[in-house]
């Protein structure tokens, strides 16, 4: 009897190891996997805003994209976002200055691509909104514009921040 309990007890454990293992396993890989991607804005009338949006590393962890970055720069002085944010002060949108330190690359798509249902449905967005009292406009932009814009702003955080 003994012998089989303790067999069973090993057996038990071996289990247990090889499960959290697995669960581990299976986290590192749904975090090197790329999340999937943000839709454009104008082909999801009934795109649900992801709840991991905010999880991973911040923006300005990854290099910047440079030639990117130079479209984004364009983007953002032609497209009106300036209308409403500046770096290094508030205007009617929330300081941009250092945003990439406190949000993931995929949060900020998010919020470009689609502001009015990220007020809607995302904590932080929601927050945000209940601050600054302004619904940031969908200016309709494409997921490669919203990607070169936040290298931007990833450009602009590594500048200032030497
Ligand atoms: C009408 C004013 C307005 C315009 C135009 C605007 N925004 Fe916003 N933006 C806001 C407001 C207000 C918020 C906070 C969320 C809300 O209330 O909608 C915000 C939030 C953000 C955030 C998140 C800031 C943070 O602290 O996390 C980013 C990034 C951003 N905007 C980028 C842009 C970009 C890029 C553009 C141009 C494509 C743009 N915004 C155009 C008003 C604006």
């Amino acid at each position: 009897m003994r012998p089989t309990l303790i067999a069973s007890a090993a057996l038990l454990l071996a289990l247990a190891l090889a499960g959290c293992g697995g669960k581990q396993a299976q986290q590192e890989q749904s975090s090197a996997t790329a999340a999937p991607p943000v839709p454009a804005a104008g082909a999801a009338a009934d795109y649900v805003v992801p709840a991991d949006l905010d999880q991973g590393p911040r923006a300005a962890a990854s290099a910047v994209d440079e030639e990117k970055a130079e479209l984004g720069e364009k983007l953002f002085n032609s497209k009106g976002c300036v209308a409403c944010h500046a770096f290094g002060k508030r205007m009617s949108g929330p300081d941009l200055a250092g945003v990439t330190r406190s949000r993931t690359e995929r949060w900020m798509e998010s919020q470009i691509l689609h502001p009015d249902k990220m007020t809607q449905q995302d904590p932080i967005s929601k927050e945000l909104f209940a601050t600054y009292k302004v619904q940031m406009t969908n200016f309709g932009l494409t997921p490669d514009e919203a990607k070169a814009i936040v290298e931007f702003l990833k450009k602009k955080d590594k500048e200032s921040g030497k």
